[in-house]
């Protein structure tokens, strides 16, 4: 079986390449490199001495990838290429909403030319919005999205579902994650933001080596259990492994389109975070309690049953394991992947 996985240089994407590689899948990557890098997947040939197809094209140059579908018979595709920086979606809404929308229309639009209809595509929590109150279910009212970012997830996962509505051959997964920190066990590959991190992983990984002074905790007059936000921490690991079971389901079901939560079903607030990053690291984490981030929730976890009833699938990997293997990750490759 071949794959075809877009974004594959990038967090997600390589970890779930390491994972589809283990389990015997073939695969094809595509991946424009705006917030990635090359080495990325010469890490993930490293990890699994397998080899495989890499093209640096850009998913919206549809002459480009009919190339790629030319080339190879693509059984299924995993959709992870986009822009994912909220605060920047505020700021770039045309370019979030032709990069996510534009994109994953023309990937469509070349997949059914080449009569490739199954696509598991990288949704998110975010499409909860702020009413909801966790355990998050995937029956539970979607929309109400807050930024840009996070309106593109919600309109594509309604414009797959139109897909499958109007062409029963469509399968569809829309995998909803939560928050993706940790890395793959070997330190070879992990998170690279570029420039400041936005998200709280990240953050905590650059004060740890020294790159930034401080850790601003962006409220701590939430209710919740010590007052700072609560999410549903993933390691990358268990997500990509959730992919691999997506992916199986894609191939072997009837057409259909399945919504799956991937999450722990936990919640942990910063500070537990916070506690657990010194615990597994040995090192100090100094921070500042500021005001609260506009557009964050108090809290947010899910209920990750269904992916377990109908994948067979949960996380098991606890948050001091995701703070060590951030830690081995971040301590071992200071500068990513520039070695
Ligand atoms: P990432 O930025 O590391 O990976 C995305 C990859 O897509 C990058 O390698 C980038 O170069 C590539 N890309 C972007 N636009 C492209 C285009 N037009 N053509 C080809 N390649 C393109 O991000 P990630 O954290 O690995 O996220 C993967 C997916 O999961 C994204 O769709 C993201 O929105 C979604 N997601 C991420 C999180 C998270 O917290 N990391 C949470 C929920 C959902
Ligand atoms: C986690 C907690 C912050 C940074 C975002 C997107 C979501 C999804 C995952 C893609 C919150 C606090 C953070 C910092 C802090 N991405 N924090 N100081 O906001 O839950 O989710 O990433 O789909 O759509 O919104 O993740 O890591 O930014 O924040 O105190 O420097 O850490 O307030 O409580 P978030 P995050």
């Amino acid at each position: 079986m071949k794959i075809l996985v877009t974004g594959g240089a990038g967090f997600i994407g390589s970890h779930t390449c390491v994972e589809l590689l283990n389990a015997g899948y073939e695969i094809v990557v595509v991946d424009n490199l705006y917030n990635s890098s090359e080495k990325s997947l010469e890490r993930v040939r490293e990890l699994t001495g397998k080899d495989f197809a890499f093209y640096p094209f850009d998913i919206r140059d549809k002459d480009n990838m009919r190339k790629i579908f030319k080339e190879h018979k693509i059984d299924a595709c995993i959709h992870f290429a986009g822009l994912k920086a909220v605060g920047e979606s505020c700021q770039k809404p045309l370019e979030y909403y032709d990069n996510n929308i534009g994109g994953t229309l023309a990937l469509c639009e070349v997949m059914r030319e080449f009569n490739c209809k199954k696509i598991v595509f990288s949704s998110s929590a975010t499409v909860y919005g702020m009413n909801n109150i966790s355990p998050l279910k995937e029956n539970m009212k979607t929309g109400g999205t807050t930024n840009p970012y996070g309106t593109t997830k919600y309109m594509i996962e309604i414009i797959l579902e139109d897909f499958h509505k109007a062409d029963s051959d469509w399968a569809v997964t829309l995998l909803r994650y939560f928050n993706p920190i940790g890395a793959h066990k070997s330190g070879r590959i992990g998170e690279n933001p570029n420039g400041i991190p936005n998200n709280l992983m990240p953050y905590i990984t650059q004060v740890a080596i020294g790159k930034r002074p401080f850790l601003s905790v962006y409220g701590n007059d939430y209710d919740t259990h010590d007052g700072t936000g609560v999410r549903d921490y993933i390691h990358v690991v268990d997500l990509a492994l959730g992919h691999v079971k997506a992916v199986e389901k894609i191939i072997k079901d009837t057409p259909d389109v399945n919504i799956y939560n991937l999450g722990t079903g936990k919640g942990y607030s910063v500070l537990d975070v916070v506690n657990a990053f010194e615990q597994a690291s040995g090192q100090h984490i100094e921070y500042k309690i500021v005001e609260r981030r506009p557009g964050d929730i108090a809290t947010c976890y899910s209920d990750a049953s269904k992916a377990y009833n109908e994948l067979g699938w949960k996380a098991e990997r606890g948050l001091l394991e995701m703070c060590e293997d951030s830690w081995r990750w971040q301590s071992t490759n200071p500068n990513g992947f520039e070695e």
